[in-house]
């Protein structure tokens, strides 16, 4: 690919995985800036250093650019709405937020896994980004997990990791979204269209139960991420679902491949099925893939 493609490089950028952080200052009249960064980099030891490249056409630019201290603090996963507030907001981002000040003055996000203070370490012009390097003056860290950023979505491992708990221990019926060449897998049934799922094996978790169900379709199945873990309200079973690729493209029996654009047109046997699905067809469109986590009613998407 040409890197005279902006959005190409772009993406290719953004498929590396990173955590979010917010960067903040104070300009020399006493007016506090921040905007969210994912470019933070951890650059020494000996002596402390750190890296985050704010661009030159951010509109706090020059106060990065001629400060003297300024301040890193990495996002906790329930602060989405504060990575949202210092990348968008045109109202005063701080009155949108909790912070506290550092030692130098500069303010700090409250609640965030980590902070770093830093006094101006190296600026060094690169490109249409500065690359400024701060000398930790201190620090403090906590046990929470950092909110994640990939492919231009958010995602959180504490969550991941719960789900990914109550898919082994706790789901009573597994079932796969299963592709093949922009169709999906489903079943006929009197009640309506329904996704292939199984009971979960006593003696396994979600995953296993689905790769042996799968093997029994025929092989050629290869699971991929959990796409939504939620409890069924009348019998208060949980549920998984997880993203399944198949290299064959003929059905196995009794089931058929529906294109994903014909999804919508189908009526399914249950709501949380309808819902699933056309999430799960918007999703592809744009090629991010999140993990809801619930009930059949409410849950979170991340
Ligand atoms: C996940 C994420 C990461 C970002 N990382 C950076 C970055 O490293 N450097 C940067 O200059 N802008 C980055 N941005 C964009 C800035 O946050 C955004 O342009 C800035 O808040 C705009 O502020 P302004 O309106 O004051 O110019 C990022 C945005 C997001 C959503």
């Amino acid at each position: 690919m040409s890197t005279n493609d902006p959005r190409a490089l772009r993406n290719a950028f953004g498929s590396f995985m990173t955590g979010i952080t917010v960067v903040t200052a104070v300009s020399k009249t006493g007016e506090k800036v921040g905007f969210t960064a994912n470019s933070f980099t951890s650059v020494s030891m000996d002596p402390p250093l750190l890296l985050v490249c704010p661009a030159n056409k951010l509109s706090s630019f020059d106060v990065f650019e001629q400060c003297e201290h300024f301040a890193v603090s990495i996002l906790a996963e329930d602060q989405q709405d504060v990575s949202n507030t210092f990348a968008g907001s045109k109202e005063d981002r701080f009155a949108q937020v909790d912070w506290f000040e550092d030692e130098f003055g500069t303010p700090l996000i409250r609640d965030a896994v980590t902070h770093f203070s830093c006094s101006a370490f190296e600026k060094i012009s690169a490109g249409d980004h500065l690359m400024l390097v701060g000398k930790v003056e201190s620090f403090n860290t906590t046990e929470k997990f950092g909110l994640g950023y990939a492919k231009g979505g958010y995602f959180s491992l504490g969550m991941e990791h719960k789900a990914e708990e109550m898919a082994h221990g706790k789901c009573a019926r597994v079932g796969g979204l299963i592709e093949s060449s922009d169709k999906l897998l489903v079943q006929k049934s009197a009640a309506g269209y329904q996704l292939p799922t199984v009971d979960v094996l006593a003696d396994k978790g979600s995953r296993a139960s689905l790769e042996q169900f799968m093997l029994n379709l025929g092989g050629g199945y290869e699971i991929g991420q959990a796409f939504s873990v939620y409890e069924k309200a009348q019998t208060g079973n949980f549920v998984a679902f997880y993203r399944v690729e198949h290299a064959e493209q003929t059905a196995p029996e009794g089931y058929e491949y529906v294109p994903l654009g014909d999804l919508p047109k189908l009526s399914f046997a249950s709501a949380d099925l309808t819902s699933m699905v056309s999430r799960f067809v918007s999703e592809k469109k744009n090629g991010v893939f999140r993990l809801y986590f619930g009930n059949e009613v409410e849950g979170d998407v991340r």
